[in-house]
């Protein structure tokens, strides 16, 4: 019988050992090695409110949980960071991530956290544990020298090309300060940029080149954003063929996009440039004039669960005044409930109501609605959640967010 227990920091290695073979990856062997690693893991989180599924004395199935503050339309709410999912083979479809996924979900409640979220393998496995598709994003790949920039491309801020070191102290407050704009981005901690975002050892590159950091800065010395990337060095023939991979570009303004847009296009020597989970409103693809030589992919990248729906709902802005009853369905027990949300421009209203239901939902909707892309006219369209088409077209006028959900990194 498979049992689930909370992990601790002495299941650091079989637990990710018993992960390494569905992720493929291999822990480090050498003994310094090992024990660095361990202390990055436990300084970025993930382990103390992770679950372990064992059979016997043997780990058969794990899963981590991040602390995050999560960014919604206008506030930030406490997110567990749901990660490490991972089944052993030897173990599969016996119910052994049902039993991990109440587990975490019943913790992250007792933790206080709202919501729950995370990068899904595959898209067909988290919708039955509440989760929806909260968040879509774009890879590309773009022949650089077929690129044009449209004329009314906004004239592009100062571009600065700094150190590691400068990087190290300038990076973290752009970086949150521009994510309060962005919902689906999270706070990070000092170790997060430290461990995560910042080291760049050799087995970090891929064969690629250094991390490479440029910072646009305003005419008042502001820094306004910055790009990470790295070089790939290629030829083709006698002429170089590099390509560059965008690690992290986030704007502030349009001026300090077009200008990070700008450095990363303009390297003479590249002929292509790539970059992954981009969001869909980035202002790339309204620079570009030729956008379908652009080769893009659309993905579902973080997907979201409500776990206290009043706290959800209140904690976000609206774009629209109105008053909606929903009828919430949640198989798992922890957000079902009948709510009246109401905005009246000036005050968020929700509780529980006992009226009829406008709109009647499943949990993982409501998590993609908080995000602010909700989808619920096309969902009355297909016939996938029930109510009138007026109801719903009011649903996805107040729940909309001018900025596309995106979170800038997977975890
Ligand atoms: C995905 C994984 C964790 C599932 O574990 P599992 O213990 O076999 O899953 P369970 O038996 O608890 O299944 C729970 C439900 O999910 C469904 N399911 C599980 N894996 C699925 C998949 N890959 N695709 C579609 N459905 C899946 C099961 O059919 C079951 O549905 P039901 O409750 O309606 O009957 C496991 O296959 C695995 O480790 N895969 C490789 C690593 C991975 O992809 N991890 C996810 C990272 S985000």
């Amino acid at each position: 019988m498979t049992t689930v227990r909370r992990a601790n920091r002495d299941d650091i290695f079989p637990l990710f050992e018993a992960m390494s073979l569905q992720f493929s990856f291999d822990l480090p062997e050498d003994e310094e090695k090992r024990e660095d690693w361990k202390n990055r893991i436990i300084e970025t989180g993930g382990i103390d409110r992770g679950m372990v599924a064992e059979d016997g004395d043997l780990i058969v199935g794990t899963l981590g949980s991040f602390d995050l503050d999560m960014t919604v339309p206008n506030g930030s709410i406490p997110c567990a960071g749901t990660t490490w999912v991972s089944v052993s083979p030897t173990h599969r479809r016996r119910g052994v991530l049902r039993q991990l996924m109440s587990a975490h979900l019943a913790e992250a409640v007792e933790h206080g956290d709202v919501i729950a979220a995370l990068w899904a393998s595959d898209s067909a496995i988290y919708g039955r544990f509440g989760y929806g598709r909260a968040i879509d994003a774009v890879s590309i790949e773009l022949d650089r020298r077929g690129a044009r920039f449209r004329n009314s491309m906004p004239s592009p801020d100062r571009i600065e090309m700094i150190t590691p070191e400068e990087a190290a102290s300038a990076l973290p407050p752009l970086y949150e300060h521009i994510r309060r704009e962005v919902p689906g981005a999270f706070a990070r901690t000092e170790p997060w940029w430290r461990h995560r975002r910042l080291r760049d050892t050799p087995d970090r590159r891929d064969g690629n080149s250094a991390l490479r950091t440029a910072v646009s800065v305003a005419d008042d010395g502001r820094a306004t954003g910055y790009a990470q990337f790295r070089v790939e060095s290629k030829f083709d023939g006698a002429h170089s063929a590099d390509i560059v991979h965008v690690v992290e570009l986030l704007g502030s303004s349009p001026a300090s996009w077009s200008a990070l847009w700008s450095i990363v296009l303009g390297l003479d020597l590249a002929t292509k440039v790539k970059a992954r989970f981009r969001p869909l409103d980035d202002p790339l693809f309204e620079y570009l004039t030729g956008i379908r030589r652009v080769d893009r992919t659309l993905t579902d990248t973080v997907w979201v669960r409500v776990l206290d729906v009043e706290r959800a709902l209140t904690s976000r802005a609206y774009s629209e005044p109105g008053a909606l009853t929903l009828a919430i369905a949640d198989d798992m027990g922890i957000a079902n409930g009948t709510y009246r949300l109401g905005w009246d421009g000036h005050r968020i209203d929700c509780s529980g109501s006992s009226g009829p239901a406008d709109l009647e939902i499943d949990v993982s909707d409501l998590g993609v609605a908080l995000m602010g892309r909700p989808r619920f006219s096309a969902s009355v369209l297909a016939g996938t959640i029930d109510g009138s088409m007026d109801a719903a077209a009011l649903a996805d006028r107040m729940f909309a967010h001018h900025r596309a959900p995106f979170c800038p990194e997977v975890f």
